[in-house]
């Protein structure tokens, strides 16, 4: 049996933090070793929220720039920018053509931002209704087996699955797939999530989960002064420095059981209960802990950094290696729906 291909993505939003690092790049790097695997830079799907390119650029070579410095091995794994691969939004298109409204009208992202938005001034745009589609053609482009993801995007993958599945039934013949299964009529390879259950539970700076778009975030590669007035910036009750302290719910207990081992998340927790130790003493203790995990890291990460045509040269090599997958899926998928000429034999 052909090695499993694993694929996951991550939008440049803005610089990587913590629960992006815990919730996917860490997961990835870690599935690395345990298959064919492809990760990319979202950078179409950032287009919602990102509207200047200068940025968009600087994020999303920031993103890999990080994910490179945390240990993501180019050898090992493909790591390209969506872009790059622009078939990906003539799957995209063929796709939407199978896709029900109401399927869309159903995701959380959607519905989320119905329900938040200010009034009906600030329409939804269809770039964020057909987001789901898109991550569809991202997955099923490259053949994908795995996709491990946050619990926040366990949604997305079953409406790629439907489509797939859409899709097979409709214009399913004899189309060999990349392992040569076509007892089904398998023209598109049907996906599963891998949900990494750590990655919801990553605490911000105010207890929520963190996210962007909470503004709680600790970025993976702060300044070390910055990323000390965040840590002591962490929203604490006012319990007085001599009183004993809950450890269960605190957002430092939880920051801290991510870089410490059990023993020391144990004293921790020990000292809490004891009483006499303020939360500033813990913070401090917090940052040391982030600040030390992160530091062979940010040393690989200046490293990489001081050539700046490194990055780029590891994308497009990325590009390249996906770009073949890619073509032969179009292929595929072009003679499957009856796209350009006709084809004596399939
Ligand atoms: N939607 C994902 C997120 O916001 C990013 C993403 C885009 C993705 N395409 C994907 C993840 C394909 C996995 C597979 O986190």
């Amino acid at each position: 049996m052909a090695a499993k291909r694993i694929l996951s993505g991550i939008k440049p939003t803005g610089r990587p933090h913590l629960g992006n690092y815990f919730g996917m790049m860490r997961p990835a790097i870690e599935w690395q070793d345990r298959g064919e695997a492809y990760y990319f830079i979202a950078d179409y799907h950032a287009l919602t929220s990102v509207q200047d390119p200068k940025l968009l650029q600087e994020y999303s070579r920031g993103v890999a720039l990080d994910f490179l410095a945390c240990g993501l091995d180019p050898a090992k794994a493909v790591l390209f920018r969506q872009s790059d691969v622009p078939q990906v939004t003539e799957l995209t298109w063929v796709l939407t053509s199978l896709t029900p409204m109401p399927m869309l009208e159903n995701c959380h992202a959607y519905k989320d931002y119905l329900a938040k938005r200010k009034g009906d001034d600030e329409p939804a745009m269809h770039g964020l209704f057909a987001y789901p589609v898109l991550m569809a053609a991202d997955i099923l482009l490259y053949d994908s087996d795995i996709v491990p993801v946050g619990r926040d995007q366990k949604q997305h993958v079953e409406v790629t699955r439907d489509l797939a599945g859409a899709f097979n039934r409709t214009f399913g013949r004899a189309t060999k797939d990349r392992a040569g299964d076509n007892s089904a009529g398998q023209i598109l390879r049907i996906p599963e999530a891998s949900i990494m259950e750590e990655g919801a539970s990553i605490p911000g700076l105010d207890g929520q989960k963190m996210s962007k778009s909470y503004n709680n975030t600790i970025g993976l590669f702060e300044e070390e002064k910055a990323l000390k007035k965040k840590i002591m910036g962490i929203v604490t009750d006012s319990t007085p420095v001599e009183a004993p302290k809950d450890p269960t719910n605190s957002a430092i207990v939880n920051l801290y059981r991510l870089f410490a081992s059990p023993e020391e998340v144990q004293r921790m927790e020990e000292a809490f209960r004891a009483g006499g130790c303020g939360y500033g003493e813990f913070k401090k203790q917090l940052f040391a802990t982030i600040w030390e995990y992160f530091a062979p890291m940010r040393a690989r990460r200046a490293e990489l950094d001081k050539d700046p045509g490194e990055v780029e040269r590891v994308l497009q090599d990325g590009a390249r290696r996906a770009g073949e997958v890619a073509a032969q899926t179009i292929a595929r998928v072009r003679a499957a729906v009856g796209l350009g000429p006709e084809r004596k034999s399939q």
